[in-house]
């Protein structure tokens, strides 16, 4: 089977994931590689369906079941309708955002115990985990700043300019549990994530991503 590469772009909400992601895919394609770019939640029309649910919902009281068992149904439908073909088809994709986001909002900002979140995880992913896991950190205050001061059109975004949907508007602890979360991860499981610092300039990041990348395709 032709095996593609599996890069995850993950952080805090604010941390400039889609901002890399495109420096990522303008630099890999103009060195001839075949990508694909997606997202979670989404990336399918189901999966945008489930997004717009997850992000956009009026209602305050979203059970932190009903919200893990989304984000897990959207995963499922992206990884046999885009993940696996492409992957099988010998493509690179990128995704903003997979199973560990789910581990940082779902275990450590929803406080859901990790065993649980773990077992959802099996079954969303079915037993596929990324080649690569890129962390961008960036402490809560700075990532909500950001993401408030966003400008309308920019990549990803799904609200008009200063408007927050509802996992970013879930308080500074919460997502300061998220992050911590996510530096957690990155110490564990140190072979598939790679932390980066992100209070560096957008193109510095970027040339960081890109020689890790690189280092793994090319290895
Ligand atoms: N390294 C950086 N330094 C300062 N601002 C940044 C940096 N990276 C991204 N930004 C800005 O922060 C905001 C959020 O970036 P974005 O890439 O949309 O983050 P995410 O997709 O992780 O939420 C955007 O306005 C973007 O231009
Ligand atoms: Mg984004």
């Amino acid at each position: 089977m032709a095996k593609g590469f599996f890069i995850a772009i993950e952080g805090p909400d604010g941390c400039g994931k889609s901002t890399q992601i495109n420096y990522l895919a303008e630099n890999l394609k103009s060195l001839g590689y075949d990508v694909v770019l997606t997202r979670e939640p989404g990336g399918t029309k189901l999966g945008e369906e489930v997004r717009k649910l997850l992000l956009l919902s009026k209602e305050g009281n979203v059970s932190p079941y009903a919200e893990l068992l989304l984000f897990e149904a959207a995963r499922a439908q992206h990884v046999e309708e885009v993940l696996k073909p492409a992957l099988e088809a010998g493509k690179i994709v990128i995704a903003s955002r997979y199973a560990d986001a789910t581990r940082a909002y779902q275990g450590g900002g929803r406080k859901l115990p990790i065993s649980e979140v773990k077992r959802a995880n099996a079954l969303g992913t079915r037993g596929l985990w990324p080649d690569l896991t890129i962390i961008i950190d960036i402490d809560s205050e700075e990532g909500l700043r950001r993401v408030k001061g966003c400008a309308d059109g920019s990549p990803g975004k799904d609200l008009p300019s200063g408007k927050l949907d509802r996992i970013e508007s879930a308080g500074l602890e919460f997502h300061r549990r998220v992050r911590a979360e996510y530096l957690a991860l990155a110490e564990r499981e140190s072979d598939r994530i790679c932390l980066v610092d992100g209070r560096l300039k957008k193109e510095e990041i970027a040339e960081i991503i890109k020689k890790l990348v690189l280092e793994r395709l090319n290895a």
